[in-house]
């Protein structure tokens, strides 16, 4: 069994892109820039925006973060978000998720202008993934995506069970994994609340992607003998730690990885890959790839 070091692997693809950045900052130019837009208060969120910032921060990336009051207006927030889209010193933001109630959320995605897209959430964005063609991979599929390639995973032919059908990871990851490409041309079985047998699906698994938002769900009795996993799951369980809690994932990790060839620790696993691909995003963006 091989643990697939997440954390490690983005350490690696920081230090490369932290070196292309080096190199534009030489020449004399300005680098890349980031903006992360955060309505409210919402714990996870400013911690999640905070990790962002000190990414950009060791790539040596530019980075703005826009604290915005949490009753804020659906209006003024799409006049934000128009005033991103002109800026030219701007290549890429996102708005952190979840909105307070007052805001459209699919409005505000919408909003996005496409060549700015970095969290590749916008619709023109999650068709051009359906369609294989260039465009800003939303940041936790590709994520997953890096960490098959860097651990040189064989996925052709596979079975692939993704458990979850949210837009932003099982939907997502279902369509990359089951295209003509490496990482890629599985076949792919999504399972979501209206799976029946999913215990038996999950077990005829050859990559199990767990990303249905419950901790713990994956058990041993519900991965194949040789399986690689992929836990997608961040959970804050409270214990009596100074911290006042520890992270699990979507995966029983303890039960589960003496039966897989790969597995992803949570921590450390597919999380900070998702910055890291907010930070490619961001370089593409920078670099004008992707089209409005
Ligand atoms: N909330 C949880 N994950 C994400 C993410 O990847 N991007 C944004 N914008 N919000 C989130």
């Amino acid at each position: 069994m091989q643990i697939i070091d997440g954390k490690q692997i983005a350490s690696e693809i920081k230090m490369e892109i932290a070196a292309k950045s080096a190199a534009i900052i030489d020449k004399g130019d300005r680098p890349p820039h980031l903006v992360a837009v955060l309505v409210g208060e919402d714990a996870a969120s400013q911690t999640y925006v905070s990790s962002k910032e000190r990414a950009c921060k060791e790539v040596g990336f530019t980075s703005t973060i826009y604290r915005l009051e949490a009753d804020i207006r659906e209006e003024k927030l799409l006049e934000i978000i128009d005033f991103l889209n002109k800026d030219d010193e701007v290549d890429g933001f996102i708005v952190q998720l979840p909105l307070p109630e007052q805001i459209n959320v699919q409005k505000v995605i919408r909003s996005i202008n496409p060549s700015k897209d970095v969290d590749g959430f916008h619709p023109v964005s999650l068709g051009r993934t359906m369609l294989g063609e260039p465009t800003f991979l939303p940041a936790t599929p590709y994520g997953i995506m890096q960490l098959l390639e860097r651990s040189h995973i064989e996925t052709s032919g596979k079975h692939c069970v993704v458990l979850g059908r949210s837009n932003i990871v099982g939907t997502p990851i279902s369509v990359m994994l089951s295209r003509k490409a490496y990482p890629g041309n599985c076949t792919v079985t999504l399972c979501h609340t209206g799976t029946k047998n999913l215990k038996e699906i999950a077990k005829t698994a050859d990559i199990l992607i767990a990303a249905m938002g419950q901790p713990h769900f994956v058990t041993a009795d519900m991965v194949k003998e040789g399986a690689v996993v992929i836990d997608v799951g961040i959970h804050r369980m409270e214990d009596n730690s100074e911290k006042g809690y520890h992270i699990i994932g979507d995966v029983k990790f303890d039960e589960v990885a003496p039966k897989c060839s790969f597995i992803t620790p949570v921590p450390g696993g597919v999380g900070p890959m998702t910055i890291v691909s907010l930070l490619i995003n961001t370089f593409k963006a920078y670099n004008g790839e992707i089209e409005k």
